[in-house]
């Protein structure tokens, strides 16, 4: 049976895939703070180890258990904005402790690595879609952090035989269709579950950051991909790691503006969203949208989610039953 160390596996994205993991049947073992992650996003048939990616002690214990087919790293902290306030924060807990993994990972035989990173290190592209050879230029000390963990893993394979999968994730979005799993972050800062919260009443109108964009309707324009569409193109990378190290940009390749994020939630709920227009916020990027040509010829990735009423629609539903987050029971 195959067997799998997720750290990071309570979390949103890596909870995602973990149940794809658990479905196939292989023995899953999460390794997670809980300080973002959720016990109740960890499924009955996976081990929870409670630990920090800080605690070498836990972490070497936990891979001493091995064998372990392949690591998938999705411990991080993961937000733009906070790391242009706290960069050494970001620096030290996502790239050296990433590196701290990696090390561990070679000194324990493990032969493949599966890294969460992020399309921020493109910064500001200089065209759309973005491919994998286009010029990275980290946008924050979190892209930065990515981007260091990524050539940690192209040294590790060189020099010693470690195989990797860097997938630079677009914008992350939706929830699991079964109902179970879903986007529960605190706080929360992401746009889709905002917006659905504004709806429904549960919080402020949302705030609407920057309405002068050199976009079509001044807004910026992101692509969204669905977390479970995510987590099958992990499925696709690690196969590919028989045969070599790969690099994929993970979107659907089409792009949303704010208002029209807005106008799928109105149309999915069936009511309005009380929303406010404000400034700029720092160091977003007018446009992001991902070219995932590379995974879907090399690896046969095939998102089932690929409109954003179908994204929007699985959130919504998860937040509609799930009004607290995991909190709810
Ligand atoms: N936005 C608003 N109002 C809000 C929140 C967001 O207008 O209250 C806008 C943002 O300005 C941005 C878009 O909605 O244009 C999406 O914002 P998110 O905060 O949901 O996501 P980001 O694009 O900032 O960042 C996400 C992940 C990062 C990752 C990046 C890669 O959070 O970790 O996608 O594209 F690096």
């Amino acid at each position: 049976m195959a067997r799998f160390l997720v750290t990071g596996g309570a979390g949103y994205v890596g909870s995602h895939l973990v149940a794809l993991l658990a479905a196939q049947g292989a023995e899953v073992v999460v390794f997670d703070s809980l300080r973002q992650g959720h016990r109740a996003a960890v499924p009955a048939g996976a081990r929870l180890v409670v630990a920090d990616l800080a605690d070498a002690g836990a972490l070497d214990a936990t891979l001493a258990d091995g064998p372990y087919d392949a690591v998938f790293h999705f411990a991080a902290l993961s937000l733009v904005g906070e790391s242009m306030a706290q960069p050494m924060r970001y620096l030290l807990d996502n790239a050296a402790l990433g590196m701290r993994l990696i090390d561990a990972c070679i000194r324990h035989g493990v032969p493949r690595f599966i890294l969460s990173s992020t399309a921020n290190l493109f910064g500001l592209p200089d065209s759309v879609p973005i491919a994998e050879d286009a010029r990275i230029a980290p946008a924050s000390p979190y892209g930065e952090s990515k981007l260091m963990i990524e050539r940690a893993l192209f040294w590790a394979d060189q020099l010693h035989g470690l195989r990797s999968a860097c997938l630079r994730y677009f914008n992350a979005a939706g929830a699991d269709p079964a109902g179970s799993l879903g986007e529960d972050h605190d706080p929360e800062t992401h746009l889709i579950p905002l917006v659905i919260d504004a709806a429904l009443g549960r919080r402020p109108p949302i705030t609407v950051f920057g309405t002068d964009y050199p976009t079509l309707d001044g807004t910026c324009i992101r692509d969204y991909v669905h977390v479970t569409d995510l987590g099958h193109a992990h499925l696709c990378a690690l196969r590919q790691l028989d045969r070599r190290s790969v690099t994929y940009n993970l979107g659907n390749g089409q792009g949303h503006s704010v208002r029209e994020v807005i106008a799928s939630v109105e149309r999915v709920l069936g009511r309005p969203v009380p929303a406010v227009f404000g400034d700029r916020r720092a160091g977003d990027p007018p446009v992001l949208v991902a070219s995932s040509e590379r995974i879907k010829h090399e690896a046969g990735w095939s998102p089932q989610f690929a409109d954003l009423d179908s994204i929007v629609g699985t959130a919504a539903r998860w937040r509609v039953a799930h009004p607290s987050g995991y909190g709810s029971g």
